[in-house]
């Protein structure tokens, strides 16, 4: 069932759905997440039944605010303290010991646990009237891009979820930065909004930003990511139209993710609006899946540049372009 999210009725709902052991669908201000309740081992499990991921990827626990966060980790750092006070709510995931109280489905069996207080009004009030933890990954099969519109949720795992909050489309569009605490220095395994320099000010020290190869978060295979058409990255525009030209003169469907190329004539398909780096983010995975839709055999992009999300940006184009 879809509700509209603004709706009291509708979190509510929600509410009561996470507390029967139910997965709820819920906007974040990345992605679309697909929510259980994170205390309970049989909610968590059908998490993983219904994405289709293996039961050694660890989810990240959602929470409404700082003592979610006490309740979850062994120790609230003084890092972990600044990092909350200067990025939450927001798009910044840290991984510390966990607490007695994370259970073993959540983290793969892992002695870390991953949390992060999401920047949505929607998702507030369902943590807050559900009381406790929710753990979500992004709310697609496992594989396939992050939804970033509530349709996006219901077309892929409607029938395997209790309620979905539609609040439109997600204002970032790609997921959380992972800010590893639990190595010296801190290291991001997962590039998202907030930068290395950003979280470096805060903790006043270096982190390490790998944000490619293959120390990575556990379950962040390179195929990541990946729509059902190949993903071609080239270096700029006018290439990228060379070679929509030639794979469309050998028979293929082609669309374009092109910063300052628009639609029109009878070129390539435009899939998105990519102008700055914070469009492409918002556009990328529903320019994904609208390839998809259309049967699209090869998107080419060029990427943006790599500054503030343009590094995640680039970081998701490469795995979705090794993805096939
Ligand atoms: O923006 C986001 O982070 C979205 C929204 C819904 O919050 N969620 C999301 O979840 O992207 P998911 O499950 O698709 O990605 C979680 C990432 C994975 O790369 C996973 O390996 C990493 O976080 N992760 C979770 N727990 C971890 C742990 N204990 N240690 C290392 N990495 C962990
Ligand atoms: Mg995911």
């Amino acid at each position: 069932m879809t509700i509209p999210g603004s709706d009291e009725a509708a979190i509510a709902a929600g509410a009561r759905a996470l507390a029967a052991g139910d997965l709820v669908a819920f906007p974040t201000e990345t992605v679309y997440g697909l929510g259980a309740d994170a205390l309970s081992p049989q909610a968590v499990s059908r998490v993983f039944t219904a994405k289709g991921r293996p039961p050694d990827h660890p989810l990240i626990c959602h929470v409404a605010d700082a003592g979610g966060l006490a309740l979850l980790v062994a120790e609230v750092t003084p890092d972990a303290h600044a990092l909350a006070q200067a990025f939450w709510p927001g798009p910044l995931t840290i991984i510390l010991p966990r607490s007695q109280a994370v259970p073993d489905e959540v983290t793969g069996g892992r002695d870390t646990v991953a949390v992060r207080i999401p920047d949505h009004p929607l998702a507030l009030a369902l943590l807050e009237q559900f009381g406790g933890p929710v753990a979500a990954p992004s709310a697609n099969r496992f594989g396939r891009p992050s939804p970033t519109r509530a349709e996006d949720v219901t077309a892929e795992l409607g029938r395997s979820v209790a309620v979905v909050l539609d609040g439109g489309p997600c204002t970032i569009g790609i997921e959380s930065t992972v800010l590893d605490l639990t190595t010296e220095p801190p290291q991001i395994l997962r590039p998202g909004g907030i930068g290395p320099d950003a979280i470096s000010a805060v903790i006043g020290r270096p982190v390490s930003a790998t944000a490619s190869g293959p120390a990575r978060a556990p379950g962040m295979l390179e195929s990541h990511y990946a729509p059902g058409a190949r993903v071609e990255v080239v270096g700029d525009a006018g290439t990228a139209l060379r070679r929509a030209d030639e794979l469309t003169g050998a028979g293929q469907r082609v669309g374009l993710i092109a910063p300052g190329v628009a639609a029109g004539g009878d070129g390539p398909m435009i899939l998105a609006r990519a102008d700055s780096p914070d469009d492409y983010a918002a556009h990328l995975y529903a320019a994904f899946r609208r390839a998809d839709a259309q049967g699209l055999d090869v998107i080419i992009a060029v990427p943006p540049p790599a500054t503030g999300i343009g590094v995640a940006v680039r970081d998701r184009l490469a795995r979705a372009a090794a993805g096939r």
